[in-house]
């Protein structure tokens, strides 16, 4: 049984190199005591990713010790509700309706470029890579900016997986009073959307509108945010391969996977438990067992992608997991790359000498998402 401390989140990729020498599904004990088995190589996550066996539905619940209920949002459900939920979102995140998007994230960008130009220090994620998608997701779904920094400050603590049960109820009182200020005000926003299929044609019910709202918020506030800042984080550590990506900025698009590969901003968010026993990478897991797909350790599988450990802009990564794989691949997809590939033209072409105000920076202690606490710059040097 591995013991997973504190020691692991400086440095997760040292820990699944050492891990990889003895298989590549492993028991692990996680901080607070919970043990599940957490998959590291490459083909075996993808064959987890796409299991059936391996459940969705209340697996949150189950894993915070909770009586499991019925499904709630998609992510947290399988197929039939799995297939009934995803459709009704999938519409607005076509590459099409994402491309729609783009004068508007360009004009946000510019925005808080502007700002970000008169500091002579700055931390880059709380003055670009947080608000960027923020502002973007919730002028999307239809939430208010003060709702926005509502909604941030009532899950703060939630990407390290640290909710108290009174911060969850208030949550959820937030979100039912955001869904009934939308029922009473429709417009043409997602929200809106969503509140008329509950209301003119039942295909959901109110319990899933409301975690609906809640995933589609949280899911595009918490990723997106550390995309930009674990991604510019690794190329101002890397200075050749940002100079060679501001030397050719057509290749942003390859650039994003190859961060998105490196260093990805979702570490075990991929909690599922088996439904009947199983076998995965040579060792029997049983009904009810936990399995974690640990997405940042299958993106450096040597066997995937060659000289893992190292930042290639130019690798173009294809087949990469960092938005997952199978029903469950990330619905927002689209946006994240259009954000993403926005944000780094824009951020290398405005800020050349941009360079990193403190070498060693803290990340947060969480199993869900990986991410820098601050990352201070110095942009214009
Ligand atoms: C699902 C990653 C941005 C909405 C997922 C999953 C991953 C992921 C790994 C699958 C988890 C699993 O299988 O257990 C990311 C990353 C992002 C990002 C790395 C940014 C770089 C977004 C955005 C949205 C979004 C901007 C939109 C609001 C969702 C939703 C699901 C999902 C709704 C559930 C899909 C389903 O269950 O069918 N994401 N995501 N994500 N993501 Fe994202």
């Amino acid at each position: 049984m591995i013991e997973l401390d504190s020691a692991f989140f400086a440095d997760p990729f040292r820990h699944y190199r050492a891990w990889s020498e003895h298989g590549s599904v492993h028991r692990v004990r996680f901080p607070g005591g919970k043990a599940g088995w957490v998959v590291t190589g490459y083909a075996e996550a993808r064959a987890a990713l796409a299991e059936p066996r391996l459940r969705k539905s209340g697996a949150n619940a189950r894993w915070a010790g909770v009586e499991a209920t019925a499904s709630t949002h998609m992510l947290d459900a399988d197929p039939p509700d799995h297939t009934r939920l995803r459709k009704l979102v999938n519409q607005a995140f076509t590459p099409r309706a994402v491309e729609a998007l783009r004068p508007r994230v360009e004009e946000i960008t510019a925005e808080l470029l502007d700002d970000l130009a008169g500091h002579a220090e700055a931390d880059l994620l709380e003055r670009f890579a947080v608000p960027l998608p923020v502002t973007v997701i919730g002028e999307l779904l239809g939430v208010a900016a003060e709702e926005r920094a509502e909604f941030r400050r009532r899950t703060a603590g939630f990407g390290s997986g640290s909710a108290e049960p009174a911060q969850i109820h208030h949550l959820k009182a937030f979100l039912v009073e955001l869904v009934r200020r939308k029922r009473a005000h429709p417009a043409g926003d997602m929200l809106s959307d969503l509140v008329r299929a509950r209301d003119e044609q039942e295909q959901l019910s109110e319990r899933e509108l409301v975690a609906t709202a809640f995933l589609l918020l949280f899911a595009g506030y918490e990723t997106t945010v550390n995309l930009i800042g674990n991604g510019m984080y690794a190329l101002l550590r890397n200075p050749d391969q940002l100079d060679a990506l501001r030397a050719d900025l057509s290749l942003v698009p390859a650039a994003v996977e190859e961060l998105l590969r490196f260093d990805g901003p979702v570490g075990f968010a991929t909690l599922r438990y088996a439904g009947e026993p199983l076998e995965l990478g040579g060792v029997r897991i049983e009904a009810g067992e936990f399995v974690h797909v640990a997405l940042g350790a299958a993106n450096r599988d040597p066997a995937r992608f060659p000289d893992a450990d190292r930042l290639d802009v130019g690798r173009r990564p294809a087949g990469h997991v960092a938005f997952g794989h199978g029903i469950h691949h990330c619905v927002g997809a689209p946006l994240a790359r259009l954000e993403a590939q926005i944000a780094f033209s824009r951020l290398l072409t405005r800020f050349p000498r941009m360079r990193l105000a403190e070498a060693d920076l803290a990340w947060h202690e969480g199993i869900r998402f990986r991410g820098l606490t601050t990352l201070p710059v110095r942009p214009n040097e």
